[in-house]
């Protein structure tokens, strides 16, 4: 694996490298939920290309974004050890070029709800920057995590936009063996703060998950089922528990049935704090 900084670097590499490109944007501290998308990609081009770049943009301050955990000796052997064969590592010029103005890009609705309502302009950023790494790398396919259920809806609608057939791909959260999905922010939780965590978040989803699969399609039933788990659980600070479309991400009511989402498919989505610390995790159903 090859690790490249600047523009120029990258697409005398990319030259030399055989299509299909699939590309793995991330932004470092890199973990197996990561290897996941990086292993996924391999299965599907002869290409692999990981960014690992702390996107200024979709945070809310320069503060957040000193503090976000850096990590590039494990991450680049993290990356070879699933396949990755291009590293493509920025500083932020090489991204926003000083005297190159880059046109920020607005997801519009999609982005004002859930994780959008607690962090204005962070998927204006996060658009932002993966359309500037599409342009970069020009991939055929690119992959992201379900876990981030916004952000990869937002993507899908951003490779939709830009109309240069850029298969977008959501592969599965990988969760730890206690159930909490992997996050970098996980380094960041007490050890009670974890357990707490792992018994509420991904247990409240599965008790969704299976009481839909066992015929319960009410919304404000499932949502109950939820709510109980979360609420035995005084640590936890439940920020929204949303039941939307998939695909528009328009809520649905409680006197809705799953069945009534136009798209077909319902996001069931949370996000908590404990410790401080914002937590995310995300089911779709069926
Ligand atoms: P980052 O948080 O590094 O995540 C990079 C990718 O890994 C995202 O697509 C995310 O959904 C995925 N991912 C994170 N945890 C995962 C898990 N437990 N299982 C499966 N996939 C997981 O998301 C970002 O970076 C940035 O916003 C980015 C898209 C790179 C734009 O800056």
């Amino acid at each position: 694996m090859r690790t490249v900084i600047s523009r120029s670097e990258l697409s005398e590499a990319l030259a030399q490298l055989p299509r299909p490109f699939a590309l793995v944007p991330t932004m470092g501290a890199l973990h197996a939920g990561h290897a996941a998308l990086i292993a996924a990609a391999k299965t599907s081009a002869a290409t692999v290309v990981v960014s690992i770049f702390v996107n200024p943009t979709q945070f809310a301050n320069a503060e957040a974004v000193a503090q976000y955990p850096r990590s590039l000796a494990a991450d680049k052997r993290l990356a070879e050890a699933a396949g990755a064969h291009l590293l493509f590592v920025p500083d932020v010029d090489q991204i926003y070029p000083p005297d190159e103005p880059v046109p920020a890009i607005d997801p519009g609705p999609l982005a004002l709800r859930l994780e959008g309502a607690s962090r204005p302009g962070h998927f204006a950023g996060v658009a932002t920057v993966v359309s500037r790494l599409f342009d970069l790398v020009r991939p055929e396919r690119a992959f992201f995590g379900a876990k981030d259920a916004q952000q990869v809806r937002i993507v899908e609608w951003l490779a939709k936009q830009r109309n240069d057939q850029i298969a977008i791909h959501r592969v599965a959260t990988v969760r730890d063996s206690d159930g909490l999905a992997l996050s970098s922010r996980n380094q960041m939780l007490s050890a009670s703060g974890r357990t707490a965590a792992a018994k509420t978040i991904p247990v409240a989803l599965s008790l969704v998950a299976e009481a839909f699969s066992s015929g319960v399609t009410s919304v404000a039933l499932l949502r109950a089922l939820a709510e109980r788990v979360i609420s035995a659980e005084p640590s936890l600070e439940l920020q929204y528990l949303d039941f939307a479309d998939g695909a528009t991400l328009v809520p649905l009511s409680d006197r809705a049935q799953i069945g009534d989402a136009e798209s077909g498919e319902v996001l069931v989505s949370l996000a908590a704090s404990v410790d401080g610390v914002r937590l995310i995790d995300a089911i779709s159903l069926p």
